[in-house]
């Protein structure tokens, strides 16, 4: 297939974009890099080994913009990561949140269906459950009250994308709620890249045993959990990237338009894992200290989160390969080779 992939130029953007080629597709990058660097498709186009990615430096709110790419490009599905993630910068900004992410899939969407583009599949999130009734997280975990702007754009833009679905049995939409991706392409050459202090576990660490911090804070250690510190389903983001390419599936076995072609999967490893589990398993394997005390609990922050993800192997065919060695391994690759992100 060719595909539109939104954000491709971003974390999980990029790394999907080498598994895409290996497993044979192509692909046509939309981003407006306010949170990613260029740099980063190039270093995908030379793991791939093809001279380059086709990409458009284009908003995804720009209905002109879209348009000029599905005009010179056939495409048969979109993969959208692009959207606004920082969880504290939402509840500062939530219009901002809400325009970018909202309004940006609307105009997609809208653009989608003009050219006869249908198959979409969308970045959504754990955060869509809020605090959790049920561990392990199942698909059939009701969603719950969203914490801040960034995760309730998620949640909404879940329900527009199965309303559009509804009315329009030509759509076929698969929405993939994510765990918490960390890890990085084993090549050490491309990986997460936050603007100023990061606000997830796993950067924060690297960052801190790269130097550039002095130490990490865990925040709060009374949690009902093994340890007291908060338990989180981390996947590596190459398996996550696997996961995309897996659920193009759902467009081809979509043979028969039906009212009920949207799919939704929870992509994580089923495993959960503590702060200090990832920290020490940071240290034991790639043998640097990484200094942190304990801080009162983060507004916000649940004690437990991780999900049941059999029903994406049983319609998929996809499960993680990785582990947390794998994951903190690769993590320390991407920071030490790149202390500082991509080159500017
Ligand atoms: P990222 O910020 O690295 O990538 C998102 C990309 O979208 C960036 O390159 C950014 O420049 C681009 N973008 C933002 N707004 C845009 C717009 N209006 N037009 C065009 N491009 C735009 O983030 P990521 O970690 O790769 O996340 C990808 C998607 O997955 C996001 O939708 C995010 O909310 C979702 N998600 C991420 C996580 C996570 O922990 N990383 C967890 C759950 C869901
Ligand atoms: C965060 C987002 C959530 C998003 C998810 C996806 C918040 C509040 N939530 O969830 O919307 O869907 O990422 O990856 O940001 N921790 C520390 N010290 C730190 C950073 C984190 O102790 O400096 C702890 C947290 O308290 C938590 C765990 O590490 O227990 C993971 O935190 P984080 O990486 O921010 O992810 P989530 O909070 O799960």
């Amino acid at each position: 297939m060719n595909i539109l992939v939104t954000g491709g130029a971003g974390f999980i953007g990029s790394h999907t974009l080498i598994e895409l080629y290996k497993a044979g597709h192509t692909a046509v990058v939309v981003d407006n890099l306010s949170n990613s660097n260029p740099v980063a498709l190039q270093r995908v186009a030379e793991i791939i080994g093809v001279p380059e990615i086709p990409f458009y430096k284009v908003d995804i709110r720009d209905r002109e913009g879209l348009e000029h790419v599905f005009a010179e490009h056939k495409l048969n599905a979109c993969i959208h990561f692009a959207g606004l993630k920082a969880v504290g910068e939402s509840v500062e900004k939530p219009w901002e949140y809400y325009e970018n992410n909202i309004g940006g899939t609307l105009v997609l969407v809208d653009v989608m269906r003009k050219h006869g583009c249908k198959n979409i599949i969308f970045s959504s999130s754990a955060t869509i459950y809020g605090d959790p009734v049920e561990i392990p997280i199942t698909e059939n975990c009701p969603k719950g009250q969203c914490t801040n702007p960034y995760g309730w754009t998620k949640s909404m833009l879940e329900q527009v994308l199965m309303d559009i679905q509804k009315a329009d049995p030509e759509w076929n939409v698969v929405l993939l709620r994510y765990f918490n991706p960390v890890g990085a392409h084993p090549s050490g050459r491309i990986g997460e890249n936050p603007n100023g202090i990061p606000n997830n576990l796993m950067p924060y660490i690297t960052q801190v045993a790269v130097g550039k911090r002095k130490e990490l804070g865990v925040f709060g250690n009374d949690y009902n959990t093994p340890d007291g510190t908060g338990v989180r389903d981390y996947i590596h983001v190459v398996d996550l990237a696997n996961a995309h390419v897996a659920a193009l599936k759902c467009f081809t076995n979509a043979l028969t338009h039906s009212h009920n072609n949207t799919f939704i999967y929870n992509i994580g490893t089923g495993n959960g894992y503590s702060v200090l589990d990832m920290v020490k398993a940071f240290i034991r394997v790639n043998g640097v200290d990484v200094p942190y005390s304990i801080k009162p609990r983060r507004a916000g922050d649940i004690a437990t989160c991780y999900c049941d993800p059999s029903k994406a192997k049983a319609e998929l065919g996809w499960q993680a390969k990785y582990g947390i060695d794998d994951m903190v391994r690769d993590s320390w690759n991407w920071q030490k080779n790149n202390p500082d992100g991509y080159p500017e």
